[in-house]
């Protein structure tokens, strides 16, 4: 079965995981690299000896790929995943696949015109305990979702030509709309900027959904703790996504309050009843999700298929951040998502 050979555009703290990832996929071969900086691509050629290594992305055309993955930093994708598509080959871009939304529709377009693959990496799309969420809330067991909360906080690591809602928030916004199944209709955003002056370091977000579902993203690059937890309340149950757990990282728990009026007198009033049961733990079956991402970009190459995570979530990601910065310069309001 013939090969997809891939080229890295990008070997900086991301792109070797896609290299290794391409390199050890029995259905790709890694053929080249590009990066920038000359040190990079010693990098890399010390790891993969019989890597082809420019510092100009652009000399990947003369190779005869069949694809392309783009991890630089995000205000050079556009360009980047563009002239690409030009080239014929199909692209993977990091997150988010660009800075605007109109850049994005026009990749979208470019990629459909030439019948090409266009992939974002919104990586947790393809991580098993996220999938195992959403099975929870699709089934009911869950209840009716209340509301969901995300928090994704380190301290660093800091981005100069970005804040940390465009660097982690697409994580988080790309797992909601997976496990909903849906767009949101507004969004808010508070920012703080304590470090570096106009860079935010510290974001909340705050997402609402068809049926009144809200959803709360917490973002920060300066905080103590390494947190990556996702909570979705229901009324039934309330389940636990915790990323920094070595095992575990989901639990159920069978929690949750009941509210009953009765009249006493002339007075109404409201009692809750408090139920807590048993915390059930999933057992889940792990593997790398960047592996299963870029599997699933070579096989949406091979067999012509749309990617689960296509250009226009990618899109979908970028106009929710574009409404959410809006709403973050402009005293924090509700500002409606024009889909
Ligand atoms: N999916 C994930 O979990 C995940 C995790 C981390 C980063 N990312 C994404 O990966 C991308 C890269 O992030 P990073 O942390 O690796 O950044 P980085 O700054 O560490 O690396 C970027 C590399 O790109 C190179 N570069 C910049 N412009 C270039 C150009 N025009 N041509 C060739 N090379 C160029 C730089 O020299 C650098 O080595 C970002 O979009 C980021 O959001 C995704």
């Amino acid at each position: 079965m013939a090969v997809t050979k891939v080229g890295v555009v990008g070997y900086g703290y991301w792109g070797p995981n896609l290299a290794r990832n391409f390199y050890e996929l029995p259905s790709a071969e890694l053929v080249a690299v590009a990066d920038a900086k000359p040190e990079r691509l010693k990098q890399a050629q010390g790891k993969y000896t019989q890597l082809i290594a420019k510092t100009d992305y652009r000399e990947l055309f003369k190779l005869d790929l069949d694809a392309v993955v783009v991890a630089t930093p995000p205000a050079t994708h556009y360009q980047i995943a563009k002239e690409c598509l030009e080239h014929n080959l199909h692209v993977l871009v990091e997150k988010p696949i660009t800075l605007k939304s109109v850049d994005a529709l026009e990749l979208v377009e470019l990629a459909a015109a030439r019948g090409l693959t266009l992939m974002v990496g919104h990586t947790f799309e393809y991580n098993a305990a996220v999938h195992a969420l959403k099975k929870y809330i699709d089934s009911g067991e869950l209840g009716e979702i209340y509301y969901l909360d995300t928090a994704r906080l380190n301290l660093g690591l800091f981005q100069r030509d970005s804040n940390v809602m465009w660097d982690l928030a697409p994580h988080d916004i790309s797992i909601l709309l997976y496990l909903l199944g849906k767009r949101p209709i507004s969004v808010s955003a508070q920012g703080m900027a304590c470090v570096f002056d106009g860079i935010y370091d510290v974001a909340y977000v705050n997402l609402v959904f068809p049926g009144n579902i809200s959803a709360f993203v917490h973002v920060s690059w300066l905080d103590p703790c390494k947190v990556r937890r996702i909570t979705v309340v229901g009324s039934k149950k309330m389940a636990v996504y915790n990323d920094v757990e070595s095992e575990n990282k989901i639990k159920i728990y069978d929690k949750g309050v009941n509210s009953h009026e009765y009249t006493n007198g002339s007075f109404g009033e409201f009692q809750c009843s408090y139920h807590s049961g048993d915390i059930t733990i999933p057992s889940i079956r792990f593997t790398e999700p960047l592996r299963e991402e870029c599997q699933h970009f070579i096989e949406s190459i091979v067999n012509q298929t749309e990617p689960s995570s296509d250009g226009r979530d990618g899109l979908e990601v970028v106009k929710i951040l574009e409404t959410a910065q809006h709403s973050m310069s402009n005293g924090q309001t509700h500002q409606a998502i024009s889909w």
